[in-house]
């Protein structure tokens, strides 16, 4: 297949120092590229010039944002921050901000080249642009069965790739390293390999512990060093809240940013849950690989905006510029705190209620659970759908049934409601057996 002059040239990029990351991408994926030449190349090359009629919204006769007052009114936000488009990749200064946050939330990165973040509209977007990158319709994705549904449509439906699960946990109730090991032993050697982790975990509310942690990175690495060519996805949509000492604290990004030249580690995070602006549409993708420089990176950045180009054009300026605003404030940290102290209360609370009664072990089990938004519980005897059901319509109770377990949101749940909730559960179980 010939790919345009563009492309190309990031591809031959790619190529010069890591040729097996070309191998790891889509078809689509080695297609795409991000236009230097055409509207956006002469509009930059307009940029202060006299007259400037390239620029393809409206401005006012003094040259700032044509804008409906009912609108600013309501914005704080200068004009130009809000209404006027943002690059395709992002707004340089928040990509810049985040990657300090990355590292800084995850310090084994440092002295680790890894790529400038690029803005994606939220996590969602994130794990479709991965698929778009990465994903032929012949293509596997490894995932633990405890996986967020979306992936259904974000991945399968949008790209035919398959996704197949292996356990998420083992019957001791820790992260199953050795169903990754064998999903990874169990496909050809040398093909390319794309594995799908998500810490804080949606639905089980699961992140490994640190020896888990290094496990999974040596089991990926492993699998690299063997001549497969690994892409690893970490959704880290929950990033940050982990609630049990002992819990691996960093992005397992981190230890696989640099592990072999096989193995791309491929992060997917944002604002959306970690900062609490699930309606914002923020997120971003991030890359690294051992030995990565800016060539590779900048091709795949290219990539990455390109595909973000062709799909939705850009992500929500206001949302971006709010938020750089919010992480550039003296208060966020304290903010942020605020936040997690409440989500870690209702966690110590649920744990508490499962302490203290027993008996709720007679109707259903709790799955591991230590970090994140949600936890899970096994119904023992009862139907998991037929129980939801009947919390709902005799409980007053809502849960989500994800295949046999039910998924339990005390993120959203106040806390004097989290003991009646358990209790509702409990007796509805029972009702059923
Ligand atoms: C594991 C996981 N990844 C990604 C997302 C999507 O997040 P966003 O709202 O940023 O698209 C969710 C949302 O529920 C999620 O649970």
């Amino acid at each position: 297949m010939s790919f345009d002059p563009q492309a190309q040239q990031l591809n031959d990029a790619i190529s010069a120092t890591h040729p097996q990351v070309l191998d790891m991408l889509s078809q689509r994926g080695k297609a795409i590229y991000f236009p230097k030449l055409g509207v956006l190349s002469q509009s930059a090359e307009a940029q202060g010039k006299n007259i400037n009629a390239t620029i393809g919204i409206a401005l006012e006769e003094d040259g700032s944002p044509l804008v409906l007052p009912s609108l600013a009114d309501a914005i704080k936000l200068p004009k130009a921050s809000a209404f006027t488009y943002a690059p395709s990749p992002g707004r340089p200064d928040l990509r810049k901000l985040w990657k300090e946050m990355i590292l800084q939330k995850s310090p084994s990165l440092a002295g680790k080249p890894i790529s400038t973040p690029v803005v994606t509209a939220a996590l969602t977007h994130g794990i479709s642009m991965a698929a778009y990158l990465f994903c032929d319709v012949n293509d596997t994705v490894f995932i633990p069965d405890l996986y967020w549904e979306n992936y259904d449509l974000a991945v399968t439906l949008a790209t035919g790739a398959k996704l197949e699960t292996f356990n998420t946990f083992t019957p001791a109730g820790g992260f199953d390293v050795a169903a990754l090991k064998a999903k990874l032993d169990g496909s050809p050697r040398g093909g390319k390999k794309i594995v799908s982790l998500n810490f804080p975990n949606n639905p089980s509310g699961y992140t490994p512990t640190a020896a888990e942690a290094a496990a999974i990175v040596k089991v990926l690495t492993d699998a690299a060093a063997a001549g497969d060519k690994v892409v690893v996805w970490l959704d880290d949509a929950y990033f940050g809240l982990v609630f049990e000492p002992g819990v691996y604290e960093e992005s397992v990004f981190a230890p696989l940013a640099d592990a072999h030249k096989n193995l791309l580690a491929v992060k997917i995070d944002g604002a959306t849950k970690e900062d609490y602006v699930w309606g914002f549409r923020v997120g971003f993708l991030t890359y690294g690989i051992q030995g990565g420089n800016a060539a590779v990176y900048e091709a795949l950045e290219a990539k990455t905006g390109g595909a973000i180009r062709g799909n939705i054009s850009n992500s929500s300026h206001p949302a971006q510029s709010l938020l750089l605003a919010a992480w550039s404030s003296p208060s966020y940290p304290a903010e942020k705190k605020r936040a997690f102290d409440l989500l870690k209360s209702r966690y110590d609370k649920v744990r508490a209620i499962l302490a203290a009664h027993p008996e709720y072990a007679d109707a259903f089990v709790a799955l591991p659970f230590n970090s994140g938004y949600f936890m899970c519980v096994r119904p023992l005897k009862a139907d998991a759908e037929v129980l939801r059901k009947k919390l709902l319509a005799d409980y007053s109770t809502g849960t989500v049934n994800f295949g046999g377990i039910l998924r339990v949101a005390f993120s959203a749940t106040p806390t004097e409601k989290l003991e009646p909730l358990f209790a509702n559960l409990y007796k509805a179980a029972k009702e059923l057996g």
